[in-house]
């Protein structure tokens, strides 16, 4: 297996649930880390606990719903990384929806980060993309193998993700970079216990995937020999409710 030792990543939305342990697999496997979120608090802790075993991170604040934040977090990855080979995409926020209760509001927020905020990302950091090892990896959701009648909002701006990664594979395929995209099911993150409680639900994060079970699929993805490419990784908990 081709390991990620020594090799240069970004993870977005990693100060907390999936993009956190995403994150703490890559240090653990010897990557250099930029990490990008909002909060600079939780960077601050986030960057301080994983390089206190020795690994190597850095954090930048970024807003996926704000261009100026985008481009002063891409202007940070390239003054860190000349030659970026991961890139995980991570961040992402959750709104409630319905379309019998604002729809379009909570439409326009879920498709200002998760699409147009991923492709500012994207689009900006590809020119530094290695074309020997490149690899970006974006993280969706179950939610495009339903109808979205649960959260319509957030279906909607999940499937416009899952067609910018095919359409970013097809456009960077031929250079030598790799496009993953994983859709995990429920798991266990602060978000998971938010909504549960907001719908009056008992939080049982012990039956469903754990956020280290995605970090373990995207390092996987990762480390097949370059010449393979995991295109897309559906993940379930294995007891179905
Ligand atoms: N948990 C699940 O059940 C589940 C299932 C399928 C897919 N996913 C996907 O996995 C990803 C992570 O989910 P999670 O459950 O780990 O979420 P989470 O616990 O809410 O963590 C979200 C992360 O994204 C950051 N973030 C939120 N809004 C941001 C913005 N506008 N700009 C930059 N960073 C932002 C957060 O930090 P700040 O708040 O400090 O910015 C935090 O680090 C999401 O894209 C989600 O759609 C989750």
């Amino acid at each position: 297996m081709a390991g990620v030792e020594l090799k240069t990543a970004v993870v977005t939305g990693a100060t907390r649930g999936i993009g956190l342990a995403i994150a703490d697999a890559l240090v653990k496997a010897g990557a250099r880390v930029l990490i990008g979120a909002r909060n600079q608090d939780s960077l601050d802790s986030v960057c301080a606990r994983l390089t206190s075993s020795g690994g190597s991170v850095s954090a930048q604040m970024l807003d996926l719903s704000d261009f100026g934040s985008i481009d002063t977090f891409c202007d940070a990855a390239r003054e860190e990384f000349a030659d970026l080979n991961i890139l995980v995409l991570c961040a992402g926020t959750y709104e409630h929806s319905a379309w019998d209760m604002q729809m379009t509001d909570a439409l326009r927020l879920a498709m200002n980060v998760k699409v147009l905020g991923n492709a500012r990302l994207a689009e900006n950091v590809l020119p530094s993309m290695s074309t020997t090892d490149g690899h970006i990896v974006f993280i969706n959701s179950s939610i495009v193998r339903g109808d979205g009648k649960g959260n319509p909002a957030h279906a909607a701006s999940q499937h416009a993700l899952r067609s910018m990664a095919d359409s970013l594979r097809a456009s960077v395929n031929a250079k030598g970079i790799r496009v993953t995209t994983i859709y995990p099911g429920k798991t266990a993150t602060p978000r998971q216990a938010s909504i549960a409680t907001a719908a009056g639900r008992q939080y049982q994060p012990d039956d469903i995937i754990q956020a280290e079970d995605v970090a373990l699929a995207v390092l996987q993805c990762l480390e097949f020999p370059h010449r393979t490419e995991v295109t897309d990784l559906h993940m379930r908990q294995t007891k179905k409710v």
